[in-house]
């Protein structure tokens, strides 16, 4: 009787010791998976960009800054001043503005915060080409130099270009 209930005992502590290297061996087998993840995402922003990775590489045309200066006179400069450095309706948006808020972000941030808030009271009311245009003048404001290639709402390309810090 006594030997039975401690065979038994043991035959139960076998079950749980194998049961918990059962779990750890499955956590094991379990964990490489998450770290084939994280490199293929890593991989995605480049192969999307081209070679373009950040602000400062040409992402928009000197015409769609042109372009994006009417729009801005039309529907943000009455709060942010004409040269986008702000007025007593709104503040500065370009400058240390971007280096301190959006030096780790994507375009794609600034572009979505613009669009989803602005025109103050009246958010989405432009289309998605006059954002990017008038995202394009405000790059053109705040020192990164337009380039050959037309920048567009495509949020692979927005999210692949980071703001970085004015370099200049
Ligand atoms: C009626 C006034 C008004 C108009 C018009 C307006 N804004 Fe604004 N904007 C503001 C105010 C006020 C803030 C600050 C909001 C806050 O801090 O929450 C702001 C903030 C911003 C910011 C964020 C700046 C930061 O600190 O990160 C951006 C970018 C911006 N506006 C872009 C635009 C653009 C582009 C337009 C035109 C399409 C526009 N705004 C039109 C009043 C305005």
């Amino acid at each position: 009787m006594k030997n039975k209930t401690t065979l038994g005992g043991a035959l139960a502590l076998a079950a749980l010791l194998a049961g918990t290297t059962g779990a750890l061996a499955f956590s094991n087998i379990e964990r490489p998976a998450p770290a084939a993840d994280t490199a293929a995402t890593e991989e995605a922003p480049a192969a999307a960009a081209g070679a373009a990775t950040s602000i400062y590489d040409g992402v928009y045309t000197a015409a769609q800054a042109e372009a994006g200066q009417a729009a801005w006179m039309t529907s943000c400069a009455s709060c942010h001043g004409p040269t986008a450095r702000g007025s007593s309706g709104g503040p500065r948006v370009i400058g240390p503005v971007i280096n301190n808020k959006y030096a780790d972000k994507p375009l794609l941030d600034y572009f979505n915060y613009t669009r989803d808030n602005m025109p103050m009271g009246a958010p989405h009311s432009l289309s998605d080409d006059t954002y990017v245009e008038i995202v394009a003048f405000i790059l053109q404001s705040h020192g990164a130099e337009p380039g050959e290639t037309e920048l567009t709402s495509d949020e692979a390309l927005l999210g692949s270009l980071m703001m970085g810090r004015n370099p200049n």
